[in-house]
């Protein structure tokens, strides 16, 4: 439903930057969430009764039941490229479509990735706590030994945009790449970046650092658990700049404190932002808050490309990062 002037309604469940809802109000008539605490999934359902569109993120899940008012939604935009909390089945049955916002963030998400990667390997995070409590009385021959990262081999598990831009990275700290994938990349592609395509078991045998980079899906969830790890070299590390969930946490905490693995570098967490104690009480991990993307100009770039894909979808033209086109189509 319309209102009077002919501006779609839109919801948008997570605060944005004021440019973005300046942008917004020239063409839509908004319920915005501003300050309050997230939706519950009924109030979902409730505030998307009379909407056309939608501005999500990952927080917020998309289910069928949610959906069950939304007579009028004709597309929720989601401001990230893992859309994991869309059911796009049941978007695609009501004719509402998904889209979501790749590229912009692809060497964001690397940089950060790279990162986990190096002060994981070289326990940056563990020496900060360390000086901080006062415990750094002299330069120690053996003191804070790490594991080196240059002229390693990263196994890169997932080596879709984000991926290859890690290898790029890793080509410059001379490491040898790994990769297990879906679909096996062109040999144009596995020669730019010097990678050699292997099944995952041998990729967690041979690497000296595992990263994940891949989307998270009901066959991905737990891909690493107990088995996998005891796969891995005890001098290894493993990063997950992916999602919560494709990890086992508890048994990646258990092989920490087991001095299973080397160490971890999470930025991501099952049931995330909770995450389990045993996880805070291990000393061989760096932890971030999933800022993946989260750089000034990226998360601005995400939000605008969010923007540009729910203004298309409401204008009745196909938005470029569609994710279901056959609810296009049908519209
Ligand atoms: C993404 O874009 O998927 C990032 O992980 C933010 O959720």
């Amino acid at each position: 439903m319309k209102n009077s002037i002919n501006r779609p309604r839109i919801l948008i469940t997570h605060p944005i930057f004021q440019e973005g809802l300046d942008r917004l109000e020239q063409h839509c008539d908004i319920e915005y969430i501003g300050d309050r605490p997230a939706y519950s999934p009924q109030e979902l359902l409730e505030k998307l009764s009379d909407k056309e569109g939608a501005l999500f993120t990952p927080s917020e899940k998309v289910t069928s039941d949610i959906l069950q008012q939304a007579k009028n939604l004709k597309i929720i935009s989601n401001i990230a490229v893992g859309y994991n909390n869309f059911d796009l089945e049941a978007m695609t049955q009501k004719n509402i479509m998904g889209t979501n916002t790749p590229d912009v963030l692809t060497d964001t998400t690397a940089d950060l990735g790279f990162a986990l990667l190096m002060a994981t390997a070289r326990r940056m995070s563990e020496s900060e706590r360390w000086m901080r409590n006062g415990q750094w009385l002299k330069w120690e021959l053996g003191g804070m030994l790490g594991v080196d990262v240059h002229h390693t081999t990263l196994g890169i598990m997932g080596m879709g945009r984000i991926g290859q831009a890690l290898a790029k990275r890793a080509l410059g700290f001379d490491m040898k790449i790994i990769y297990h994938n879906r679909t096996r990349l062109s040999a144009d592609v596995e020669s730019e970046y010097q990678a050699k395509y292997v099944d995952k078991e041998t990729l967690l045998k041979q690497a000296d650092h595992v990263i994940l980079v891949m989307p998270y899906s009901p066959e991905s969830h737990h891909f690493i658990g107990a088995r996998e790890l005891e796969l891995m070299k005890p001098t290894a590390t493993l990063i997950n700049i992916a999602r919560g969930g494709i990890v086992d946490d508890q048994a990646l905490a258990s092989a920490l404190k087991n001095n299973r693995i080397f160490a971890a570098g999470l930025d991501v967490f099952e049931g995330e932002p909770d995450l389990i104690s045993e996880l805070l009480q291990v000393p061989n991990i760096v932890l971030t808050p999933h800022i993946g993307s989260a750089s000034k100009m990226t998360r601005y770039a995400m939000m605008n490309l969010a923007i540009d894909n729910l203004l298309a979808g409401l204008h009745g033209e196909k938005p470029k990062n569609l994710l279901n086109p056959e609810a296009f189509q049908r519209l």
